[in-house]
């Protein structure tokens, strides 16, 4: 459904290759985990997929057509919703009003500035039910706690009505248990409305236990791309290597 062709990311004037040539295609509906040790490329990867990053070659086409400018771009764009480590989610702001900003790629930059519509709002309600939180609706976000946070950077997500969810390292800063929960809810939510997700993960375990498929990257070349079960040992070992030794 999406697929990169020969996609490589130099920064620094080309002093830095951050993304190897690379073609792959994630196919629509599939939940791929992105694996790799720090600096190995995820990120770059990841936001080369909506354009956020822009290749420095190759292509991102969308179920053949090519994406680059204008409103295919736009298009791709608002179909696609992203989740971040840091949620970056306005603290200061109700869950609701936090949730409703997911709906803003919908308006001109001017219809932005008034009220949202009560179909808007009610479609926020039952994002933020479908991720356990209607009751917080009214809180603020800074009174949640990291894993409830990451649940309304996940129904802030869902409010777009994407067909893609690239997800950055998003449960990097829950303890274990919320990370189990954050990634349960992302994968049944993906599951249930089709959508094609992206994650970003270091955590081996993790990518193991919600990953359809296993794209894992070393210094920005994707060294392997299956299933849980091909994961060998070796390909272990060459995803951590500052961890061979020890
Ligand atoms: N905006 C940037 N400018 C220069 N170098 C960058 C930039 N973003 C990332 N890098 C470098 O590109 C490489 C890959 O980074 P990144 O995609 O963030 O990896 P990951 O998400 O797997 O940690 C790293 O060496 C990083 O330092
Ligand atoms: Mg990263």
């Amino acid at each position: 459904m999406i697929q990169l062709q020969q996609l490589s990311v130099v920064y620094n004037r080309g002093a830095l290759t951050a993304l190897q040539p690379t073609t792959i295609d994630f196919r629509r509906g599939e939940f791929t985990v992105l694996l790799g040790a720090s600096g190995a490329g995820k990120t770059t990867l990841l936001r080369s997929i909506n354009l956020l990053t822009r290749p420095s070659s190759g292509s991102v086409s969308v179920a053949g057509e090519l994406i680059e400018r204008g409103r295919t771009l736009r298009e791709h764009r608002r179909n696609t919703a992203m989740i971040f480590q840091q949620h970056q989610l306005i603290e200061r702001l109700s869950v609701l009003r936090n949730v409703l900003a997911g709906r803003l790629g919908y308006y001109s930059a001017l219809r932005s500035l008034f009220p949202m519509s009560q179909k808007d709002r009610a479609l926020a309600l039952h994002c933020l039910e479908r991720v356990g939180l209607l009751d917080k609706a009214l809180a603020r976000v800074d009174c949640l706690s990291g894993g409830q946070q990451q649940r309304v950077g996940i129904a802030r997500a869902l409010v777009q009505q994407p067909k893609v969810i690239l997800a950055d390292e998003p449960v990097a800063s829950l303890d274990p248990a919320s990370a189990r929960q954050v990634m349960a809810l992302l994968q049944t939510i993906c599951r249930e409305d089709g959508i094609t997700a992206v994650v970003s993960l270091h955590q081996l375990e993790i990518a193991r236990a919600y990953a359809q498929r296993i794209v894992a990257l070393a210094e920005g070349r994707v060294i392997f791309d299956g299933s849980v079960d091909e994961l060998s040992e070796d390909v272990v070992r060459a995803i951590y290597p500052q961890q061979q030794s020890v």
